[in-house]
């Protein structure tokens, strides 16, 4: 299990600090689940000070980065980069940056490649808009964004992938996938990676994401295929965020 809190374009440096603080106590002892915090960049080191200063075996991540390792890139941040402010994780191919930075499953492959060989963990995001799934298009759309995203991604290196499935229509709109349609999507999901990497595939962590919140994590982390949470909103207070690790554990 692994729960990992998206904070997207929230708190400035102050506020993360006072953030972070408030999770580290309220989660306390995550025990078997994982939890990463992803804040914005400018605060990464300051956050990064927080975790690695208390008891909590909380990780760091980083909301998206440059494929490239370095160059003239104005405004870009790279993998080692990251690595070096204390990152584990990194999230690649959020719906949002697909839909208002022009991410596309190119450009999160050639961001995977380069996250794996600096040792983050990628956590690659894929997920039908609502038009899509009333067109009854969500599978083949997510099929492709797997595919393409993992497209020669070696079977040695897969063990170190994360994928989440984040249906567009649930992210921030209050609307969360059903406990079934979210195992479902997981199982074929489940099935592509199975595909790709044989038994390696069963033990890729899936995560959901879209309006987790403590009414429903639990519901749909019982779920088979569903292997934790990837939480915009409700990681923005602390208990309820320690509240959705708590419903991890539990499962
Ligand atoms: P949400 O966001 O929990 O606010 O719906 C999830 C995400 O975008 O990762």
């Amino acid at each position: 299990m692994l729960v990992a809190g998206n904070w997207k374009m929230n708190t400035d440096i102050k506020a993360a600090v006072e953030l972070a603080s408030a999770v580290v106590e309220a989660v306390g002892d995550s025990g078997k689940v994982g939890v990463a915090v992803c804040p914005p960049y400018i605060s990464l080191s300051s956050v990064n000070d927080v975790l690695s200063g208390s008891k909590s075996k909380i990780k760091l991540g980083a909301q998206t980065m440059h494929h490239q390792e370095k160059g003239a890139f104005t405004g870009e941040v790279s993998a080692s980069m990251l690595v070096s402010v204390g990152c584990s994780y990194v999230i690649l191919g959020h719906s949002e940056r697909r839909q208002y930075f022009g991410e596309t499953d190119q450009g999160v492959n050639n961001k995977i490649f380069m996250a794996l060989s600096c040792g983050l963990t990628p956590i690659v995001c894929v997920g039908e808009t609502l038009s899509e799934r009333e067109g009854g298009n969500e599978q083949s759309v997510v099929e492709s964004q797997v595919q393409e995203a993992l497209q020669d991604v070696e079977i040695e290196k897969a063990s170190q992938l994360v994928v989440a499935y984040e249906p567009v229509w649930a992210i921030g709109t209050g609307l969360t996938a059903t406990p079934e349609q979210a195992q479902e999507m997981h199982a074929f999901i489940r099935t592509l990676l199975v595909e790709q990497y044989d038994n390696i595939g069963n033990k890729i962590h899936i995560l959901y994401g879209g309006s987790m919140k403590p009414a429903n994590a639990l519901e749909l982390m019982q779920n088979k295929d569903v292997d934790g949470g990837l939480i915009g909103g409700a990681s923005l207070k602390a208990p309820d965020f320690a509240a959705i690790v708590e419903a991890a554990k539990s499962v």
